[in-house]
């Protein structure tokens, strides 16, 4: 275990997704282990949860939400929370993501994940609410940092920082998604090798790893593509200073068939053994 949760490295898995919920089935796959986006299987029964209880049974999970909206001012929602911890002791999932966003104000629902404003004063706010989300769910929660297009002119501290303050304020576990820090360092003009590197290694349970859209101007997080190079070294950079930890490939829009995203999550084995080979954790 490298990360003071204790949590497993569970591998190199892929997202849970209906195109694909056939061939899992009938072929079993070997695949290291499943996300899945906790708001597909929430409010859900016949064949969805019947597949998810299949899966589970053979496969490690862990779940993946997009609307805690942990940064938001509207109340917590712990209606959403009682069901996500049910289905979490369901497949027994060994923890439980969210992103570091809102997604709404005043009871309305953007479906959006909207980027924070960066100051002292969201920081002390979100680090109460995720302690609450923690104490009910009773286990860490693991954190997302998010990929965006604009900044709140208000922020006073960089979302590297941010994250970091928190995850230690909170007391909760990180999900680095290396993809997110390439996207945004290309927006918004930043160093993603900073980033990387202020990120407390032993907090990170958890890796994303995805393909983008570059526009020339800015990049968008399509999550339709393989990765670029430079995002597998943000990947290397970063698994250098965690050890061994979960990795997933996200795989969301036009996605091919489950071979092809299996074997780009793959190619994250031969970033990783590398690493393990040199010695450099001990391992
Ligand atoms: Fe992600």
């Amino acid at each position: 275990m490298f990360n003071r949760f204790s949590l497993p490295d569970l591998g190199v898995g892929i997202g849970l997704r209906t195109v694909h919920f056939g061939e899992i089935l009938a072929k079993k796959p070997p695949i290291d282990w499943f996300e899945v986006l906790s708001e597909n299987f929430l409010d859900t029964g016949g064949r969805p949860l019947y597949v998810l209880d299949q899966v589970a049974e053979r496969y490690p999970v862990a779940l993946h939400g997009v609307s805690m909206s942990i940064g938001s001012t509207d109340p917590i929602d712990f209606a959403y929370l009682g069901k996500l911890k049910e289905l979490a002791r369901r497949t027994r999932a060994h923890w439980i993501s969210d992103h570091l966003c809102w997604t709404g104000v005043m009871g309305r629902n953007t479906h959006d994940l909207l980027p924070m404003p960066y100051t002292e004063e969201a920081l002390r706010h979100t680090a109460g609410r995720v302690r609450q989300v923690q104490d009910f769910l009773e286990r860490p929660l693991a954190l997302e940092n998010p990929s965006s297009y604009v900044e709140f002119a208000a922020s006073s501290i960089s979302e590297w920082e941010f994250l970091a303050r928190l995850a230690e304020d909170a007391d909760c576990a990180l999900l680095l998604d290396v993809n997110n820090v390439y996207v945004s360092s290309f927006n918004h003009g930043f160093d993603p090798a900073v980033y990387i590197d202020a990120i407390p290694a032993d907090r990170v349970v958890q890796f994303h790893v995805a393909g983008h859209t570059n526009k020339g101007t800015h990049i968008i997080d399509t999550h339709s593509d393989h990765a670029i190079p430079e995002v597998w070294e943000l990947y290397r950079r970063a698994w250098a200073r965690t050890g061994p930890t979960a990795t997933l490939y996200e795989w969301d829009e036009d996605i091919p068939e489950l071979s092809v995203v299996h074997a780009e999550a793959l190619l994250a084995r031969g970033h990783r053994e590398p690493q393990r080979a040199t010695g450099t954790h001990g391992a």
